[in-house]
């Protein structure tokens, strides 16, 4: 097992009716005047913003609004976001939504904590050293950004979809009520199951030993998100279902399933931001239509993990217990066999396993584009089952097709 630092700061309170408990943990972190971040509409439409602006005029504590937060969060409103806040002299700012007005306030957060342009974080010329406090009422299970350390920004000049990664956004505290994720579109339950499960499968696919906690916890999330998404797709407001989901998106990136590994591949996020930046699509539908052709492309570089994850998560059955006792044929089949399952599942939930079932039908020079990008302009590689340049990234983006 590697050596590895475990931290989740993020205070989760979990379950029905948890927004009542909004104020306290307000005055808890000592918050005079709140930013009220939220999306294009979904929380007014709910009832759950007018609903918290009561709780916050109830408790006499400020606020100011600041909505229209788009799917694939864009720049121009983090600046906007920032001027306000220096304005009204804000000092916590409260995200209600999913990843993405998640993401946008934590930009305002560097923004406002940093000297100079936030977008230098995410261009990685220099790291933030501070962040302004962040709390979360969470509307969608999905991105993990309630206990994750990460915000990923879209820049409106190039589309360019970029990520920075630092504890110092981690919230403060995370309001979970599965019962908030009734109203999802069955397109957005089923996208965010996607990107739960690719989270802890982005660690489970990896170069280091196989480790008996980790992996155990990751297999048993996988499985349970599958189970629960499907249970979803028939009955969107079963409750435990919800909750089960819920509960795994933050369990899936704050860090667990990758406690002990050497961090994982990350190759197919890496490979859908760009899609998400050219072409706006929802982050784990995007990840499903890639992920299978990733995975066909790198299996053979670490035959063992793909076994495993066919016969511990998809219930493949193999010939004997001990996978290393295996024949070669008998571990690629296993593998493909994974694959594929992954693919069936990714399927019976309605979620694209192409880019044209994406609705992208990409051309050879766009796929250089995003290539090039991916690549940044041929200076990295990424992944680590297999190290994946810009000349693998096109074949990935043409298999995918
Ligand atoms: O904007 P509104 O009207 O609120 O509608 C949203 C949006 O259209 C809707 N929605 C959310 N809660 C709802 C609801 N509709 C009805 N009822 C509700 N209760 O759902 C749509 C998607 O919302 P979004 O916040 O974009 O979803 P998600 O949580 O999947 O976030 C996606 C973003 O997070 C990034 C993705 O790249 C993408 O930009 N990620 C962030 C990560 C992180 N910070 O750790 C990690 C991820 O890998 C990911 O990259
Ligand atoms: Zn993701």
């Amino acid at each position: 097992m590697n050596n590895f630092t475990y931290y989740t700061p993020t205070k989760v309170v979990f379950g029905k009716d948890s927004e009542l408990q909004l104020a306290s943990l307000l005055e808890e972190f000592h918050c005079k005047k709140v930013l009220l971040h939220y999306g294009g509409g979904s929380a007014k439409r709910s009832g759950l913003l007018p609903r918290i602006e009561n709780i916050l005029s109830e408790a006499n504590i400020g606020y100011v609004s600041l909505g229209g937060v788009k799917p694939n969060p864009r720049l121009s409103l983090v600046y906007e976001g920032i001027d306000l806040c220096r304005k009204e002299n804000v000092d916590f700012i409260l995200a209600v939504g999913g990843g993405s007005v998640i993401d946008s306030a934590k930009a305002i957060g560097y923004g406002l904590a940093n000297e100079g342009d936030v977008w230098d974080f995410y261009k990685k010329v220099r790291m933030p050293n501070a962040c302004m406090p962040i709390g979360c009422i969470l509307t969608i299970a999905a991105a993990g950004s309630e206990m994750s350390n990460s915000s990923v920004i879209t820049n409106e000049d190039g589309w360019l979809k970029r990520g920075c990664n630092t504890d110092y956004c981690r919230l403060k505290f995370a309001i979970m009520n599965p019962e908030l994720t009734y109203t999802l579109p069955e397109y957005q339950t089923a996208s965010g199951c996607v990107d739960i499960i690719m989270h802890t499968m982005e660690r489970y696919f990896n170069q280091a030993e196989n480790m008996e906690l980790t992996d155990g916890i990751s297999e048993a999330l996988m499985r349970t998100v599958m189970e629960n998404a499907k249970i979803l797709k028939k009955d969107p407001t079963n409750y435990n279902a919800r909750a089960e989901v819920m509960w795994a998106s933050s369990l899936s990136h704050n860090g667990l399933t990758g406690c002990g590994t050497d961090g994982g591949d990350w190759a197919s996020h890496q490979l859908e931001h760009e899609l998400g930046g050219m072409f706006d699509v929802a982050h784990g539908a995007g990840l499903s239509a890639i992920w299978g052709s990733f995975a066909r492309y790198v299996y053979k570089d670490n035959l063992l993990r793909f076994a495993k994850f066919a016969v511990k998560v998809h219930k493949i059955a193999a010939s004997g217990k001990d996978l290393t006792s295996l024949p070669e044929e008998e571990l690629d089949a296993l593998a493909l066999a994974g694959i594929k399952a992954m693919e069936n599942f990714y399927h019976s939930i309605d979620m694209p396993t192409s880019l044209h079932e994406l609705g992208v039908d990409v051309t050879d020079a766009q796929i250089e584009e995003l290539a090039e990008k991916c690549s940044f302009h041929q200076t990295r590689t990424i992944g680590i089952v297999k190290k994946l340049d810009k000349a693998d990234m096109i074949e990935i983006y043409k298999a995918a097709r």
